[in-house]
């Protein structure tokens, strides 16, 4: 339970940093550049893109002996979201006696750098990546930067600067990683009180990490009974998750809503359990997490994930998020209607589920009432014989929105497809499952399986737009390709 006390506190470098009287919405960002005066972090976008603002947001490990630092972009992340936490920016890298962090120094000697601009979110990247792989690979060197934008360098001399730090530091690892040791102490003690607060009535207190003066408040409950106690109270508040929408809100049309919910102090939503037939992933795990969870078992959808935004996005971004915000080229959603997922939404202490796939009912429109919110998703795991495939097409291959994303999930029973469930983004208002399509596929083999008949279902089956993504002829030829393509009937794709 969060004291009422108008106050963030953060540790930076060892220091415990009180922040008070600042609005709600004040950015990580401002607050590191105007009032921190740390202004090696830079704006670039103010909406995720450029990378050049990403610093290191660190939280003491489950034993509470180390730190567990994700990159985030802090033009994103409103302060009091960071409220128990610690900060580490490219300021924080330089050790006491003067020396450079190895990114720092290979980054000079590589000449990886020019105007400078990028260089602070590329350091921060490649010095986050190194805290949990410190002898990357180039590919995983390259993920690292997919959120870093570089207009002059080229990316040559960078990622070859990250590849020398690794390669220099296997003489002393210990060079790499962020000096961390009088942080410890610090976030022990500002640590947030997860007890609950009860009246003398024996109701459930949620008390605001910050209230304003005109009774604007940021609440940040530490149980899903205080999320629903706090939305009961205030039906019209705005859940707060990883903030990758709702920041753009901010900075772009200056949206203050009155009561915020923060729900990323909610250690249940924060956590996923796995049984045999499906994992069940709490509404506050970010995205970059869910990637690993489902690597091994959905490939493709680990692949979608990778795509998905970049590391900063991925590792605050959530898959309820995504859902709830339900954008008609949001990504996850045809993966998980095609494996058959279910919501679980609530509403003070009641609970119902909701298939994924009857979730919306128009374009950013869906069932949730006021006051409920999605605690969790249940994600079927594949079951032996099942086929899932997916697939996102758009202009750029990293950092890029859908031009369309497919996923399907199928059987083949003695050679015949069966059990089809296909599901898209990009060509409807909202993303949804294509029954046209399924019907054409189910009871088929793959090879009787034709082009012209699927061509047939999809104008059958989507309004034929063009937008700013793709024209409708581009995306209806990918709607069509790419289940040839996951059905394993390729010669029909050619087009
Ligand atoms: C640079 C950048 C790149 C991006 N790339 C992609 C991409 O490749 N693919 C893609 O699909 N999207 C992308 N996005 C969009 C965004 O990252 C996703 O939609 C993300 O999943 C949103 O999750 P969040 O936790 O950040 O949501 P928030 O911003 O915290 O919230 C989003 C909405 O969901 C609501 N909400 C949050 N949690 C809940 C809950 N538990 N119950 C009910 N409502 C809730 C909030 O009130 C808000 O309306 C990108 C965004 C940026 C800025
Ligand atoms: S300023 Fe561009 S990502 Fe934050
Ligand atoms: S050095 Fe100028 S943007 Fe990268």
């Amino acid at each position: 339970m969060s004291m009422v006390s108008n106050t963030v506190r953060v540790v930076i470098d060892g220091r415990i940093v009180e922040a008070q009287g600042l609005r709600r919405t004040t950015t990580l960002l401002d607050f590191l550049r105007e009032h921190q005066h740390r202004t090696g972090t830079k704006e670039g976008c103010a909406e995720g893109d450029c990378g050049a603002c990403v610093v290191l947001v660190g939280e003491l490990d489950a034993d509470g002996k180390g730190v567990d630092y994700i990159p985030v972009n802090s033009c994103l992340q409103l302060l009091p979201s960071v409220d128990g936490k610690s900060i580490k920016t490219v300021e924080s890298l330089r050790r006491p006696d003067g020396t450079l962090h190895p990114v720092q120094q290979a980054m000079v000697g590589c000449h990886g750098t020019q105007c400078g601009f990028c260089t602070p979110g590329i350091v921060m990247s490649l010095a986050g990546l190194m805290q949990t792989q410190p002898c990357p690979s180039r590919k995983q060197v390259n993920d690292a930067l997919q959120g870093n934008l570089c207009r002059c360098t080229g990316y040559r001399p960078i990622v070859d600067a990250a590849l020398q730090a690794a390669d220099t530091a296997q003489a002393d690892p210990a060079a790499l990683k962020i000096d961390d040791s009088a942080d410890l102490d610090a976030l022990r003690e500002i640590r947030r009180d997860a007890a609950p607060t009860y009246s003398l009535d024996g109701e459930l207190l949620v008390q605001p990490v910050v209230r304003t003066r005109k009774g604007h408040l940021f609440l940040s409950p530490s149980s899903v009974a205080e999320v629903a106690q706090a939305l009961a109270e205030h039906p019209e508040a705005t859940l707060l998750a990883g903030s990758t929408e709702i920041g753009l809100k901010v900075n772009k049309q200056f949206w203050r809503p009155e009561v915020i919910v923060y729900l990323g102090g909610v250690a249940e939503l924060r956590t996923v359990r796995t049984s045999p037939a499906a994992w069940h992933i709490g509404a506050a795990v970010p995205l970059e997490r869910v990637m690993h969870l489902v690597a091994a078992e959905l490939p493709d959808f680990a692949e979608v994930l990778r795509r998905f935004g970049s590391p900063p996005i991925r590792s605050t971004a959530t898959l309820a998020g995504n859902i709830a915000n339900g954008s008609p080229i949001g990504d996850s959603m045809p993966c998980l209607m095609a494996m058959g997922a279910t919501l679980t939404l609530r509403q003070g202490t009641k609970t119902r589920r909701v298939p994924m796939d009857q979730f919306y009912t128009g374009l950013k429109q869906h069932v949730l009432r006021p006051g409920e919110f999605i605690e969790a998703i249940e994600l079927p795991r594949p079951q032996p014989g099942e086929v899932f495939r997916a697939h996102k097409v758009s202009k750029r291959f990293d950092q890029d929105i859908s031009a369309s994303c497919c996923a399907i999930r199928y059987r083949l029973d003695g050679g015949v497809l069966r059990d089809v469930r296909l599901a898209y983004n990009g060509v409807t208002p909202y993303p949804a499952r294509a029954p046209k399509l399924e019907h054409a596929l189910e009871g088929r083999q793959p090879r009787q399986v034709t082009a012209a008949a699927l061509d047939a279902a999809v104008a059958d089956s989507f309004p034929a737009r063009d937008g700013l993504r793709a024209t409708w002829a581009y995306r209806a030829l990918v709607a069509r390709n790419l289940v040839l393509r996951f059905i394993g009937n390729e010669e029909e794709a050619v087009q």
